[in-house]
């Protein structure tokens, strides 16, 4: 049996991407006033010898981080409230979250429908002027594009839905991803660590907080900075079910972690601004691009100090397939003992 999983952390890609970026030098850049690049490692000439003469856990890009565990406190909290939860099937309900979250896309939005529809208008209208021997009758040519087009965007439009995260759905998030979460973030923390370790941020905003994992993995790497832990996230449950992980399960207990705010909405003042901005894992859970779009620059925003972004554009993103640079990272699973159905 095995007990570590691997854990890709590309989905991380806004509002920081700590990527390293094949044939380029590191980009991390933060936000100081003359774009400071943080860590520079000369391009490597993959032609050289420079592969076969160093041993591959020297080579740039190479980073090492354990597998990683949960805080103890946290996994002890999680299974607690596992095991007061009232539903039943929960790891098959957690199991099906998971399937369901891999292969989820993101949302179009309305003003993609509809630049595609008249595209796609536009094409059928033109095939169908082709192909007809005669001059059409207009009525009957724009009843036969309009069902054509519809057809179309039927069949090739991805049916993007919200998920509702109630008190139900929150748990099961907690039991579906709770380490694999936590394994991403702390990777890409650790990325930060590894290449800026005087970077010691104080405080620290993360949007679409779910169940804090963001904050416990900055904790850990930056505990003894961090004063200020600000979760937004739009549910309300899922905030009460963060506060409660940070509560040891329990209402009564203090938090393991002082100073953490929990928020439904973004700070609206421009002026509130934080050393570290983190958005994992959420973005994707926004109706359209254009919305997506806003939040990133209002985190952007919202960034005085780490935000780490690629001060150059993406060589990976402007490939056929876009898909910028990923990392496995190994986690131990959480551990949980499931009541019975
Ligand atoms: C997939 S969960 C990710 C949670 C967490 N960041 C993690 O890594 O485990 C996405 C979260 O985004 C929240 N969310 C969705 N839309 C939001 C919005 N407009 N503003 C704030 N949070 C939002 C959801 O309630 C949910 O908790």
């Amino acid at each position: 049996m095995s007990f570590t999983r691997t854990q890709h952390y590309w989905e991380l890609t806004h509002p920081y991407q700590v990527m390293p970026c094949e044939g380029s030098n590191w980009l991390i850049s933060q936000t100081f006033p003359e774009n400071y690049i943080v860590a520079h490692e000369s391009q490597v000439d993959n032609s050289s010898e420079f592969l076969n003469s160093t041993p591959h856990r020297r080579h740039p890009g190479i980073t090492s981080l354990k597998t990683v565990q949960l805080p103890q406190h946290l996994e002890q909290a999680a299974q607690i409230l596992i095991n007061q939860a009232p539903g039943s099937q929960l790891a098959e309900r957690a199991q099906s979250l998971c399937n369901f979250l891999w292969s989820r896309k993101r949302a179009t939005g309305d003003r993609a429908i509809q630049e595609r529809a008249v595209e796609l208008e536009k094409r059928v209208r033109e095939r169908e002027q082709q192909r007809a021997e005669g001059p059409l009758e207009q009525s009957r040519l724009e009843e036969k594009v309009r069902k054509q087009v519809l057809s179309e965007l039927r069949k090739t439009t991805y049916h993007w839905k919200p998920l509702r995260y109630d008190e139900e759905l929150s748990l099961i998030y907690l039991a579906a991803r709770l380490d694999g979460g936590y394994a991403a973030v702390s990777r890409a923390l650790h990325e930060i660590k590894k290449r800026v370790p005087d970077f010691a941020p104080q405080t620290l905003l993360d949007f679409g907080s779910g169940t804090g994992t963001v904050s416990w993995a900055a904790h850990t790497m930056w505990g003894q900075s961090l004063r200020e832990y600000v979760c937004v996230d739009s549910s309300a449950s899922m905030n009460k079910l963060a506060d409660l992980l940070l509560r040891g399960g329990s209402e009564t207990q203090d938090p393991h972690i002082g100073g953490v705010y929990f928020r439904q909405f973004l700070p609206v003042s421009p002026k509130v601004q934080f050393d570290l901005v983190v958005s994992a894992f959420s973005l994707s859970e926004l109706p359209s691009a254009s919305e997506r779009l806003s939040s990133i620059q209002t985190l952007w925003r919202k960034t005085s100090n780490f935000l780490c972004p690629h001060d150059a554009p993406c060589p990976k993103l402007s490939e056929k397939i876009q898909l910028p640079c990923n990392f496995p990272q190994a986690y131990r699973p959480l551990q949980l003992r499931w009541r019975g159905p």
